[in-house]
């Protein structure tokens, strides 16, 4: 576990399985068409129980690449989901990286609009969406420190890697970061 402050915010990253987050809203891996998947996407329907579809069925049709959508949690710890689109990685310069910060960005955007204290991500697109992940690591803890240091808000960002590889390539580009 890495924990350190962003201003008056807390910035921690852990090894883990976002399904069992207590942070108040957690974020999906979602896709543009909002069909549960497999990876992190797959794991939050299967656990949280049908009511997550249902109500992203009664709200949304789609959600665009690098935007987000949020509902309830169902059985989950957290009380909101916010799932967010990242890119389907191609070869780097076809908008990716704009594209992944932007779906960082606009989760951070819909916690604060919900009044949200505390959040947790995966990493968005480095797994079905192959993104590799140090590119992504860069881009994910840049977007939020900058958020962060802009907004005061959320209090709590967490990134929940999977695996010792994502987390050791977070804390190492971290560390480049702080
Ligand atoms: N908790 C945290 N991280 C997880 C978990 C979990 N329970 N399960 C997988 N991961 C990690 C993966 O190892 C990867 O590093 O989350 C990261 C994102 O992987 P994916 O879930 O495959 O998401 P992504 O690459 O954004 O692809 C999205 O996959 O499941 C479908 O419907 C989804 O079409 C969408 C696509």
């Amino acid at each position: 576990m890495k924990k350190v402050k962003i201003g008056e915010c807390v910035l921690e990253l852990v090894q883990g399985d976002i399904t069992e987050q207590d942070t108040e809203a957690i974020v999906n891996a979602a896709n543009e068409r909002l069909i549960p998947g497999g990876g992190v996407d797959g794991a939050i329907h299967k656990k949280g129980g049908p009511s997550i579809l249902e109500e992203l069925r009664a709200k949304y049709t789609h959600c665009p690449t690098g935007q987000a959508v949020i509902t309830g949690a169902g059985n989950l710890k957290a009380k909101y989901i916010i799932h967010a689109v990242g890119p389907i990685y191609k070869d780097g310069k076809s908008g990716e990286p704009e594209l992944l910060a932007s779906a960082y960005k606009n989760s951070l955007l819909k916690a604060l609009e919900y009044n949200v204290d505390s959040i947790s991500f995966p990493a968005l697109s480095t797994g079905a969406y192959g993104y590799p992940l140090k590119d992504a690591a860069q881009i994910a803890l840049k977007t939020v420190i900058e958020f962060l240091k802009e907004n005061k808000k959320p209090k709590l960002v967490r990134f929940v890697l999977w695996g010792e590889e994502s987390y050791k390539t977070f804390e190492e580009v971290l560390n480049t970061l702080l």
